[in-house]
């Protein structure tokens, strides 16, 4: 594992970016496999410039995200595919065709997952970049007695509810489902890239790096990975 401590967040945010600036110009058609939440929103930022200054094109990039909830539409603005577009796809040169999120929406759930699992098969991610979860959940693997391996619906537990509630007008309105990747497919990914800020994660990210690999700790089976990059800022990283 090579872990990095960042004094600014903005610090980590350029080095985060630039790994990926770099890995997309060594590769053009390069696989990338994103994340949401607030953690990514300073990377998308500054890789964005980093397009308008045309030291990176994204035309060859393909992009696979972790998750997304079920029963949002991707016009709603609290859909991670909102998000996507609302942060990187629609302000970079990326063709639309290749930047996939599973189907919230899908009338077959399950058909979906099958769907997702097959592309993320055929094309595995160079890079899979990841935030962490409170209660240690990474995409929305949920901490439990088992995990499943591929791309699956997943319920909600209540305190990550709570903990995205403040993106939404009330809980109520924050859904109870999504598709996940499966911790099985995230390890698939030849290299990773967790991010992790604030104090009020110090305790977890010491937890999942440091402590037992454990199903009741998702991102503990990240310790299992031979590319593991950690980036935490200085808050987030202060009892590693
Ligand atoms: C959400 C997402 C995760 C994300 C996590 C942390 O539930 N499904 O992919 O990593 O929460 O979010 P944040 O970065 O906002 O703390």
């Amino acid at each position: 594992m090579e872990l990095k401590i960042f004094e600014t967040s903005e610090q980590l945010d350029v080095y985060a970016a630039e790994l990926f600036t770099k890995l997309i110009n060594e590769k053009p058609n390069a696989v990338l496999g994103l994340a949401t939440g607030s953690t990514p929103i300073g990377i998308y930022e500054k890789m964005v410039e980093s397009y308008h200054q045309k030291k990176v094109s994204f035309k060859g990039v393909t992009t696979y995200n972790l998750d997304e909830y079920v029963g949002l539409t991707p016009d709603n603005d609290q859909s991670y595919a909102y998000y996507m577009n609302k942060h990187l796809f629609s302000r970079v040169d990326i063709p639309s065709g290749q930047a996939h999120l599973p189907n919230g929406m899908a009338e077959d759930p399950e058909a979906e997952c099958k769907r997702y699992d097959a592309m993320l098969n055929e094309r595995p991610a160079d890079i899979q970049l990841l935030g962490l979860g409170h209660n240690g959940h990474i995409g929305f693997n949920e901490p439990d007695d088992k995990l499943t391996a591929g791309t699956h619906v997943v319920k909600l537990k209540e305190e990550t509810r709570e903990a995205n509630a403040r993106f939404f007008a009330s809980i109520d309105e924050v859904p109870r489902e999504a598709v996940t990747m499966g911790v099985g497919s995230i390890l698939k990914a030849n290299t990773i890239l967790l991010v992790v800020r604030g104090s009020d994660k110090a305790r977890i990210v010491k937890e999942a790096l440091t402590g037992p690999i454990t199903t009741q700790v998702p991102a503990s089976l990240l310790q299992t990975h031979p590319r593991l990059i950690v980036l935490v800022d200085r808050e987030a990283g202060r009892f590693l």
